[in-house]
């Protein structure tokens, strides 16, 4: 059964941990589905992970949609979630086109933005519209370059204390839940503690009400780079090469393909045609 926003409330209140990991198209959409995960999230990840640019701010909204269909025919019974690429809630109105877009076309229950304090209008817009909002606080890879590069966030007074407001204020938005990214735990425990909404954590300790990570990341198929904050559970890239590269040397060799994977005739038609 699809979870709902209730279920995720319900769940931070009696401390029932929520887990969300990242699919992009429909085989990995099916994958975290049958593993009973919460919620998927259709992250603009995909950009480095799946389409190989080098950061996620050339990520299209028409690549958002065309992966969060994917996504929704692959797990129709999951809660899913699809991230707004950048620049497109630069302002209101585009940010009500583009999120009405990934509800209506892309099948997502919920949008995800990043930012804090700055975009607190925005995130209300969407919400008053009927719109479920996700936010993302903490090192925000969109404006990364803003930051000073992917840095952990909030390591001192001053900018724990921003963190806390942005939380606040994504909360007062309307939205029904917020991903923090990259920040001590301490200060991820101190936000989820003041927020009434669910806090879901990568990279921000065993404290936030859920966890997030990247579909490649936990199964060793995007080996680019691995922040700390990723665990790999498998070790895929590595059992794929050996199992394409045993099918390239089997067909070299002859051994592929065998009876087993050749149809043939019967006797008797063989005996009509060629005698
Ligand atoms: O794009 C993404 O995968 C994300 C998560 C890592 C939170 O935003
Ligand atoms: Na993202």
């Amino acid at each position: 059964m699809r979870k709902t926003i209730p279920d995720f409330e319900k769940m931070k209140e009696i401390g029932e941990k929520i887990s969300m990991l990242t699919a992009y198209d429909y085989p990995s959409a099916q994958l975290v589905e049958e593993a009973a995960v919460d919620i998927i999230l259709v992250g603009d990840s995909l950009g480095m992970v799946v389409l190989g640019y080098d950061s996620t701010v050339p990520v299209t909204m028409e690549e958002m949609l065309h992966h969060t269909k994917a996504v929704r025919r692959g797990a129709p019974q999951t809660f899913v979630v699809a991230d707004m690429p950048f620049m497109s809630y630069a302002t209101v109105d585009l940010a009500i086109l583009n999120a009405g877009r990934l509800i209506k076309e892309g099948g997502a229950d919920a949008v995800k933005l990043e930012g804090g304090v700055d975009i607190e209008p925005i995130v209300e817009t969407l919400t008053r519209a009927g719109i479920p909002v996700v936010g993302h606080i903490g090192l925000t890879p969109q404006t990364a370059t803003q930051l000073g590069g992917f840095k952990v966030q909030g390591r001192d007074l001053e900018s724990a204390t921003r963190l806390l407001e942005d939380g606040s204020a994504i909360e007062r938005a309307g939205a029904f839940m917020i991903v923090l990214e990259a920040i001590p735990r301490q200060v991820a425990a101190q936000i989820s503690q003041e927020l009434k909404i669910p806090t879901i954590g990568i990279g921000a300790g065993a404290e936030c009400d859920g966890q997030v990570l990247v579909f490649h990341d936990i199964l060793g198929l995007f080996k680019r780079f691995t922040p700390k904050f990723v665990k790999q559970y498998a070790e895929l890239r590595a059992a794929s090469v050996l199992a394409i590269k045993q099918y390239g040397e089997e067909v070299k060799s002859n051994l592929f393909p065998s009876d087993e994977h050749t149809f043939g005739l019967s006797d008797e038609v063989i005996q009509k045609l060629y005698g």
